[in-house]
């Protein structure tokens, strides 16, 4: 493959520090654009790495940074938003992909990847998955100046640092003997993120990639509630899961959006009511079996995940 000069916004999150790994390996030079380069230090892990503070909601800052780049890597999100109505989403998800669009334009920036979710769609039950699908509308705009766009929506992300396995362990140790669950008959089939990262960055320059929408998930499907029984038992805790529907379920994600970091919405209820599970099997073009939450969760949930996290922060410095 050849080395390219690949621009990443939202770069600085889960999927991004996963994803900076997987392209200096493959000799990629990368500029990060980020509202806050001071907070993600341990980013800067090779002189091909180079981090910018941008402010992704200036058109002329995004046009400036794309100069002389290859490929433009979309991966800013958020789940949750500061007031409940649907403008928190739209501006992340809707207006920063329209100006990405734009600045690719008049950069001359002619490939562009971009990572949505699964189940976005105009007639989705939540802001998040609605503002997602206006979001691939912006972004797929770029082809009528002759860019290449991949879109790829995946299923929930697991992870060493993920914000799922890792918040459903932290709030059931918060939280002693019975945890309330919402959504947990919603079924998912969730994938493994360094398995996302395989997907991005071999399409960089996988022409048979160019112009397509790929579903993702991992190779089995849950419901939400076995998932949080799986992670307790991993993670030692006793813990019976009382699932939670109708009206209680909805009193209880108002009553999390109250909790310090917003740990559950009723935005992100109203996505789980729709399942989280594809139709078709991972794509063949990416060449890889996805990898089972089973296979791997055991090292940062299980018994030794103590010394798995110090191990981490020795890694960091
Ligand atoms: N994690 C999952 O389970 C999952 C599942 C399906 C889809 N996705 C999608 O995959 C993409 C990456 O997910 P992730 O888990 O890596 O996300 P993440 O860690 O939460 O954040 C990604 C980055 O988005 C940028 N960002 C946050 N708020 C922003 C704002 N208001 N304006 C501009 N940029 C903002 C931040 O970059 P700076 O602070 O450096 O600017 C942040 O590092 C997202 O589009 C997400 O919706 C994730």
């Amino acid at each position: 493959m050849r080395a390219m000069n690949i621009s990443l916004i939202g770069g600085s999150g889960f999927v991004g520090r996963h994803l900076i790994r997987r392209l200096v390996d493959q000799g990629h030079q990368l500029k990060i654009l980020s509202r806050h380069p001071q907070r993600h230090r341990e980013i800067l892990l090779s002189p091909n790495v180079k981090m910018v503070k941008a402010d992704p909601s200036d058109l002329s800052t995004l046009s400036r940074e794309f100069q002389g780049m290859d490929a433009i890597i979309n991966l800013a999100g958020i789940l949750n938003e500061p007031k409940h109505n649907g403008a928190g989403f739209h501006r992340v998800h809707v207006e920063l992909p329209a100006r990405i669009t734009q600045a690719a334009k008049s950069a001359r920036v002619f490939r562009l990847l971009h990572v949505s979710a699964l189940n976005a769609s105009s007639d989705a039950p939540s802001f998040y998955l609605r503002s997602k699908a206006d979001g691939e509308t912006r972004i797929k705009a770029a082809a009528e100046y002759g860019a290449e766009v991949t879109l790829f929506r995946p299923s929930v992300l697991f992870g060493f640092d993920d914000q799922f396995t890792n918040r459903f362990k932290k709030l059931m140790e918060m939280i002693p003997m019975v945890f309330p669950l919402p959504g947990a008959r919603a079924r998912l089939q969730p994938l493994y993120v360094e398995d996302l990262v395989t997907a991005i960055a071999s399409s960089l320059s996988k022409n048979v990639t160019f112009g397509q929408d790929y579903n993702l998930c991992g190779p089995n499907r849950y419901f939400l509630h076995e998932i949080v029984s799986y992670i307790a038992a991993q993670s030692g805790l006793e813990r019976t899961i009382l699932p939670f529907s109708g009206r209680a379920e909805r009193f209880q994600a108002r009553m999390m959006e109250w909790v310090p970091g917003k740990p559950f919405t009723r935005d992100n209820l109203a996505s789980l009511g729709v399942n989280s599970i594809c139709k078709t099997p991972f794509p063949e073009e990416f060449g890889i079996s996805p990898t089972p939450l089973e296979q791997v969760a055991p090292v940062w949930l299980g018994p030794h995940a103590d010394r798995y996290d110090e191990y981490r922060s020795l890694a960091r410095r």
